[in-house]
């Protein structure tokens, strides 16, 4: 008996046969973009919930290493009646499947997409797209080659706020561009024995924290810039967690400065031990014109800061109301051609390749150049 056939008897039991038996009907109706899921851990599960919230897709297929989580995601996703599996290359052979998401680890999104796209199905991937040049090369290639839709998982690009925010600042609200300062800093470290322990940690698996987490703010100070940086100098060590968890290879904090074209930098700080009562923001992202600063990430609504001394702060987007599951929204809009990809493979692979960059140049101590990575996009 092969393994799927084992996971979905598991997930009969667990479910019952009046619950299997409903979701044998509903799994037989409608026009909906068949999604497999590769990696229901945290993540996986919340863009379960976001597959499941869009009337044009469906739950066809779930894989994961842990039978816990599998079972878990199939119960969730009862209704679609998804087949279930723990080798992720069974989905990729299954030709019924149109859209796979992978939310595993970070050192496998790229493999994982590139075998899904060349099976000819859509991928929803998510970030970082790959924690080596290497990685992000092969998965350009392949996404360049495909004619399929491929949406990396950097979802601040389908927030109303920031479309519109950016949109100002390319009108010129605060007119050409001088420096940015941006920063991540968390309260804790992720849970040494969390669900993510076995990965983490790991600068081989995670890519490290810039790589895994602040590409999410390296992606948006991009963005605002409109460019990606052309070098890269910092520093980066373990000072709190030495060894904690043991075998740690990822760093729990860091200073960066990029540098764009035209002279811009944009210093970068990261920790994992701001402490909750400090007075400033976690996440805060600063950019600085000719007529003033926008405070754009860590405080709501955002705000600009004019240059003139008596001009008062001008709150530039006021609290938008915003859908959570945007960015699967997009990613199944594109699919059906009714809207724009949210996060296309150059956004992708520019937001990956800046963080890869930062965290060489950490590494390493020395300055790093976008060149050097050797990826066209
Ligand atoms: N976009 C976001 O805001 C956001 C938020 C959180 C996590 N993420 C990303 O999602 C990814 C997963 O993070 P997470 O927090 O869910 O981690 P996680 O550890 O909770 O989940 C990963 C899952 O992948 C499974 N897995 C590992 N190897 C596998 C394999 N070979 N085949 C199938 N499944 C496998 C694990 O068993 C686990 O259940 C990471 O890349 C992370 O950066 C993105």
């Amino acid at each position: 008996m092969r393994s799927s056939d084992l996971d979905t008897q598991r997930r009969h039991f667990l479910l019952g046969a009046a619950a299997v038996a409903a979701q044998t009907v509903s799994a037989q109706s409608g026009d909906r973009t068949t999604t497999a899921i590769i990696g229901t851990g945290n993540r996986g599960s919340y863009l379960l919930t976001a597959v499941r919230d869009q009337p044009n897709m469906k739950v066809s297929a779930l894989c994961d290493i842990k039978p816990d989580r599998l079972d878990k995601a199939a119960t969730a996703a009862a209704k679609d009646n998804p087949n279930t599996y723990t080798d992720w290359r069974k989905i990729i052979d299954r030709k019924d499947i149109e859209a796979v998401v992978v939310a595993t680890p970070p050192h496998l999104h790229s493999q994982m997409a590139i075998a899904a796209l060349q099976s000819g199905k859509h991928v929803y991937c998510e970030k970082p797209i790959g924690i080596s040049p290497e990685q992000v090369k092969a998965l350009v290639a392949a996404a360049k080659a495909s004619k399929k839709v491929f949406v990396s998982g950097q979802q601040l690009r389908s927030m109303k706020q920031y479309v519109e925010l950016v949109r100002q600042i390319r009108e010129g609200v605060i007119g050409s561009l001088l420096m940015v300062k941006a920063q991540r800093q968390a309260n804790a470290d992720l849970p040494h024995d969390g669900t993510s322990g076995d990965w983490y940690f790991d600068v081989t698996k995670s890519g490290g924290y810039l790589v895994e987490q602040s590409v999410h703010n390296l992606d948006l100070c991009n963005w605002v810039i409109g460019q990606h940086p052309l070098r890269a100098c910092g520093f980066g060590s373990i000072t709190l967690y030495k060894n904690a968890p043991p075998g740690r290879t990822i760093f729990d904090n860091g200073s960066l400065t990029y540098d764009y074209p035209g002279g811009l930098h944009m210093t970068f700080t990261q920790n994992v031990f701001h402490p909750r009562g400090l007075p400033m923001p976690n996440q805060a992202i600063h950019v600085f014109g000719e007529k003033g600063a926008i405070e754009l990430m860590g405080q709501t609504p955002p705000t600009m800061y004019p240059m003139a001394r008596e001009a008062k702060p001008l709150v530039l987007v006021e609290k938008q109301q915003e859908y959570q599951h945007a960015h699967m929204k997009g990613f199944v809009e594109c699919i059906r051609n009714s809207g724009p990809n949210p996060a296309d493979i150059t956004i992708g692979a520019t937001a990956a390749l800046t963080a890869i960059m930062g965290h060489r140049a950490m590494a390493t101590g020395k300055v790093v150049n976008w060149t050097e990575l050797g990826v066209l996009l």
